[in-house]
């Protein structure tokens, strides 16, 4: 086995500080649950990467789990509700589910799902998050930040859109309503889905049920071209994923 000598190590010290070989990020997700249900987060890594925490994972109410996100990582956090896994990890969930998993690994999250959005910056730099209900919402959410410096707002969506969602976009099992679809995969129409001749930010203003759902949520992504002022900036943060915030 090798051992490094002294010189060796004072090289890879220049190295690493002379910037020729890049750190792993110090970044931190703290997904925490506050709910008074338990949660089975999903994560999907975004461009084929490496799931992070085998992509899914048991957070029981009150729990909190600390994940590292490798420098440059992008990807998405969401919460499954009401799962029944057995002891090989294989069922479902009534919202979020991934697939018949508990450990997503690489599979996205049936929507509707609120999701946490990052990119964490491979240098360094300014990382972007938000908290996005595009794909429509099933679990309230938000984002704090640690320690950054920059904007570094938190955001969330803190009402409970089950209750206040329009008949017609309402997700049932049983007498409760569980999840709010987005009026895009309801009625698959361009100018909710933002596609066609409505593909730009002008052309494709909020309708009326995306309104609803920032009026309900003002500090999460409503809907593709929602004000920018909902994608947040931070740098050299650590960062906690609260459910029920
Ligand atoms: C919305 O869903 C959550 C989680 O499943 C549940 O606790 C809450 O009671 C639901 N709200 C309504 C109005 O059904
Ligand atoms: C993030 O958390 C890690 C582990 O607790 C800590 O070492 C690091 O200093 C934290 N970073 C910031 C910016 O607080």
């Amino acid at each position: 086995m090798a051992t490094f000598s002294g010189l060796n190590l004072l090289f890879f010290s220049f190295l690493i500080a002379s910037g020729a070989i890049s750190v792993v990020s110090g970044t931190v997700f703290t997904i925490e649950n506050r709910c008074p249900f338990t949660v089975w987060p999903g994560i999907l890594t975004g461009n084929n990467g490496a799931p992070l925490n085998d992509g899914g994972f048991i957070l029981n109410s009150g729990a909190k789990v600390d994940v590292n996100p490798p420098a440059g990582w992008s990807g998405r956090i969401w919460g499954r509700t009401d799962c029944n896994f057995d002891g090989s990890g294989a069922g479902t969930c009534v919202t979020g589910d991934c697939g018949n998993k508990l450990k997503c690994a690489g599979a996205g999250g049936v929507p509707p799902v609120t999701l946490a959005e990052f990119t964490i910056s491979p240098s360094g730099g300014n990382d972007n998050y938000d908290v996005s209900l595009v794909d429509g919402y099933n679990i309230q959410m938000g984002i704090t930040t640690r320690d950054g410096s920059g904007d570094c707002r938190n955001a969330k969506c803190a009402s409970d859109l089950n209750g206040s969602c329009p008949n017609e976009l309402r997700v049932v099992a049983g007498s409760n309503v569980v999840a709010c679809k987005s009026a895009c995969a309801q009625f698959g129409k361009p100018e909710y889905c933002c596609t066609g001749a409505f593909s730009t930010r002008e052309t494709c203003p909020p309708s009326d049920y995306s309104k609803m759902f920032k009026a309900a949520c003002p500090e999460a992504y409503s809907y593709a071209y929602d004000d920018p002022s909902s994608l947040l900036t931070c740098t050299n943060a650590n960062y906690s994923i609260i459910f029920c915030p």
